[in-house]
């Protein structure tokens, strides 16, 4: 559904991203050794202000293993001409030592759109490093660990929303960026957490296809007079707070502040003070006054992430980690770096089509 200048604008870099590469992006890149992996005089002095930024969550005994991953990785990112690209959900020494950019689903598709350098190696999950495929055809796409999957991704293929689109004709189809290339390609635009009622808002239709997170979809059922139909998908992390739990949280101390992304129940968001993507529950944190408890009900890596930026708020992170952000590791890293892998590639035929649904929801313009 393609408008006219859409098409005419994407008909030349839709040529350039066609062709697959043909040799590997080692051979693209060139060989570089592995290097020597010593905790030296030399490298404790050069990560010592790096060490400051993680000192509360890595402790000292454990620093002289990250360190040569931390200096080698910045060191050999120049080299490569790449930039780094982590969600708020990496473990604090990616996201404060060796990250170049940070942020939400929505900040790193549109940080994606604006960097310079050749290479970009995602600290994510596979469908970030293919909307930043999407959204850079030409240039070489690398994810750390390519099982670094997810559960929303998993429950949805393009034949199921051809079948949604079947049984309701006509309908808008919004699916989340937590889906394969393959899916957005058979979509009309895509959402995140945090911009996702503005999208649904924006189509010209009663009713609209929020797949496939049931859970976002009622939350997004609560705040629009549009009918709301989804699919079955969950995410694996979020799908485990209770309301009953954080209940009980609040009930030791009533003056908590439970914040929650819209990935969990409903019933969970119910009880929660504030619900917002990644992006927006760091916002929140930021805002309240030192001394404030602050309940993330969201992956736990976030919190160590915003405590400095929150500064003065207790997080209370009930622990849920998301199996798949957590491939992503230092020495993964390194090793994209070094042997240039794995690269991210989506079949010639899905770019365009996928690429134009997140590019709609990229220029959707704010209310
Ligand atoms: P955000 O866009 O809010 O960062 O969410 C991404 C995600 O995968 C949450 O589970
Ligand atoms: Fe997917 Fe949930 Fe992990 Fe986010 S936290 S990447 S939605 S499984």
């Amino acid at each position: 559904m393609a408008t006219a200048t859409e098409t005419a604008a994407s008909a030349v870099r839709h040529e350039a991203g066609k062709s697959a590469p043909a040799k590997s992006a080692l051979e693209r890149f060139g060989p570089v050794d592995m290097p020597d992996l010593t905790f030296t005089r030399a490298i404790e002095k050069a990560t010592a202000p790096l060490y400051e930024r993680v000192k509360h969550h890595i402790p000292e005994i454990e620093w002289p293993v990250h360190a040569p991953y931390v200096y080698w990785i910045n060191r050999l990112k120049k080299e490569r001409d790449a930039v780094i690209l982590a969600h708020n959900y990496q473990t604090p020494e990616i996201y404060h030592c060796i990250s170049d950019i940070t942020g939400d689903s929505l900040q790193l598709a549109r940080e994606a759109t604006l960097v310079d350098e050749e290479v970009i190696i995602q600290c994510g999950v596979h469908f970030m490093a293919e909307t930043s495929k999407l959204l850079n055809p030409h240039k070489t796409v690398l994810i750390p660990d390519m099982k670094a999957g997810c559960s929303l991704s998993e429950s949805i293929t393009g034949a199921d929303v051809r079948l949604l689109r079947e049984a309701h004709p006509g309908v808008p189809v919004v699916t989340y960026v937590n889906t394969s290339a393959e899916v957005k390609a058979e979509t009309d635009i895509c959402c995140t957490s945090s911009n996702v009622v503005r999208v649904v808002e924006s189509l010209d239709s009663d009713t609209v296809l929020c797949i496939p997170d049931e859970y976002l979809a009622r939350n997004v059922a609560r705040q629009t007079k549009k009918k709301i139909l989804t699919w079955k998908g969950h995410c694996e992390v979020h799908e485990r707070f209770t309301a009953d739990e954080l209940l009980e949280y609040r009930k030791a101390d009533p003056a908590i502040q439970i914040i929650a992304h819209p990935e969990c129940h409903p019933s969970v968001v119910e009880v929660a003070d504030y619900t917002g993507s990644t992006a927006g529950m760091i916002e929140y944190a930021k805002g309240r006054q030192a001394g404030s408890k602050v309940l993330l009900v969201t992956e736990c890596s976030m919190a160590s992430n915003i405590e400095k930026e929150a500064r003065g708020v207790e997080f209370i992170k009930p622990c849920n980690l998301c199996p798949h952000m957590k491939r992503i590791t230092l020495p993964k890293i390194l090793e994209s770096l070094v042997y240039m892998k794995e690269e991210v590639t989506i079949e010639p035929h899905l770019m365009e089509p996928a690429r134009l649904a997140v590019e709609r929801m990229i220029n959707l313009k704010p209310n």
